[in-house]
């Protein structure tokens, strides 16, 4: 009888007696109480993120988590960006339909699905092996046919398949990193958090005489592997 009190109460409820939550309803919530409600007013932008299940892209342990207001662990020690972040970067790069975006920082995968909803093509990079190719499972799995995703160093960008119109970092380097500057279109935008300790999102828009910079956001993302030596 205690057993039944406590359940109905909801204290100790299984995800099995809770029955199959409903992940719109989640989705919907994640994008007015953090999103609009905030400052983020791009409909495409908005419309992205309700429609990319992003609980898809985070490890079954942590899938209840996958709607907070926090970033969220994806294993060897990387995170799925919290989704107040995701949207920031989305909305100051502007993406257009004929886009083409690079991503350096697949991890789980959930930018590059709301970026291919914007974009003609999305080329992702991710440095660890695994991450990448979970990744390439799980965006083939739901059909984003439009990613297309390497194992390697983000450092030296994707000159294959350069000049891009947006380029998007999701790994914070010390320094912007020049072959990623030289891969980006002329009047294409570059969104990419700077620094070791502290960190700023730093937006950069390519000119026909140089560069623009504008610093938005302190953020904390983890740090960018594999800078060249020299
Ligand atoms: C915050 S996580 C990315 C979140 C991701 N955009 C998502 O939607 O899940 C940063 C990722 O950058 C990767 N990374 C770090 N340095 C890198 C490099 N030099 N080249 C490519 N990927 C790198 C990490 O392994 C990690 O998966």
């Amino acid at each position: 009888m205690l057993v039944t009190a406590v359940m109905a109460g909801g204290l100790d409820e299984t995800a099995a007696q809770r029955g199959p939550r409903d992940w719109e309803a989640e989705r919907r919530r994640m994008v007015a109480q953090q999103l609009r409600a905030r400052d983020i007013r791009s409909p495409r932008v908005l419309d992205a993120m309700l429609g990319v299940p992003r609980h898809l892209f985070v490890p079954e342990p942590r899938r209840d988590e996958a709607y907070g207001d926090f970033p969220v662990p994806i294993g060897f020690d990387q995170t799925i960006s919290q989704p107040y972040i995701v949207a920031f970067m989305t909305e100051a790069l502007a993406v257009e339909p004929g886009h083409r975006v690079l991503e350096i920082g697949t991890g789980s995968g959930y930018q590059a699905a709301v970026l291919s909803v914007l974009a003609e093509e999305v080329y992702t990079i991710e440095i660890v092996a695994p991450l990448a190719e979970r990744a390439r499972q799980t965006l083939g799995s739901l059909g984003y046919q439009n990613v297309h995703v390497r194992t390697g160093n983000g450092y030296f960008g994707w000159p294959e398949h350069a000049p891009f119109d947006r380029i998007v970092v999701t790994a914070a380097p010390d320094e912007v990193p020049a072959a990623l500057v030289q891969q980006l279109k002329v009047g294409g935008v570059m969104a990419i958090p700077v620094g070791t300790r502290s960190q700023e999102l730093r937006i950069l828009r390519r000119t026909s005489t140089g560069i623009e910079t504008v610093d938005t956001l302190p953020v904390r993302f983890v740090p960018m592997t594999g800078k060249p030596r020299g």
